[in-house]
């Protein structure tokens, strides 16, 4: 398997373990945990750093990799791609922001910001997530 290859699926799975600690971080800022609420926020967003690293060295290193399923799943990927892509660029400064705003206890402001924040990031990740799968299993090669 492929250095290319290898690095999709860290990225992948980085992706996959952001969503895990936003999600549980939800759950706990719900049940009114503060701290567990910013450990798992601090994860997610370390596992989100990580994952725009290896973007970056994928991205550098061996470009974009175009879709090469069939023209039904064409359909489908471009939808997802399409509205993956520009929430991402969103995505980046919205979380920033939330998680800055928590870290210096602007708690209200935090609230607003981090709800719509949320929202995407879970959207990002997730269709993220469905890009990698319909890039790389798509049927009718
Ligand atoms: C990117 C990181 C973060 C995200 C996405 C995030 C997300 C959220 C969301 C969605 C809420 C609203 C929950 C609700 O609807 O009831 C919330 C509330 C809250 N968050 Fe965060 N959070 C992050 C980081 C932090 C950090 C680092 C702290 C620091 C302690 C923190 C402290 C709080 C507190 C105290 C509340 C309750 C605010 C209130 O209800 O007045 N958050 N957060």
């Amino acid at each position: 398997v492929s250095v290319n290859e290898t690095l999709a699926l860290a990225n992948a799975c980085v992706t996959a373990v952001a969503v895990v600690c936003m999600t549980a971080g939800f759950v706990a800022i719900r049940r009114k945990n503060i701290a567990r609420h910013r450990r798992l926020m601090i994860a997610a967003t370390t596992a989100s750093a990580l994952f725009m690293v290896g973007f970056v060295v994928r991205f550098a290193r061996f470009g974009f990799r175009p879709f090469s399923g069939g023209a039904g799943w064409r359909n489908v990927y471009q939808l997802v791609f399409f509205t993956h892509e520009p929430l991402a660029v969103i995505n980046v400064p919205l979380v920033l922001g939330a998680l800055t705003l928590g870290l210096r206890r602007r708690f209200k402001t935090h609230r607003e910001v981090a709800r719509v924040a949320l929202v995407v990031w879970l959207y990002v990740c997730l269709s993220g997530i469905a890009v990698f799968a319909l890039l790389h299993f798509s049927p009718g090669r």
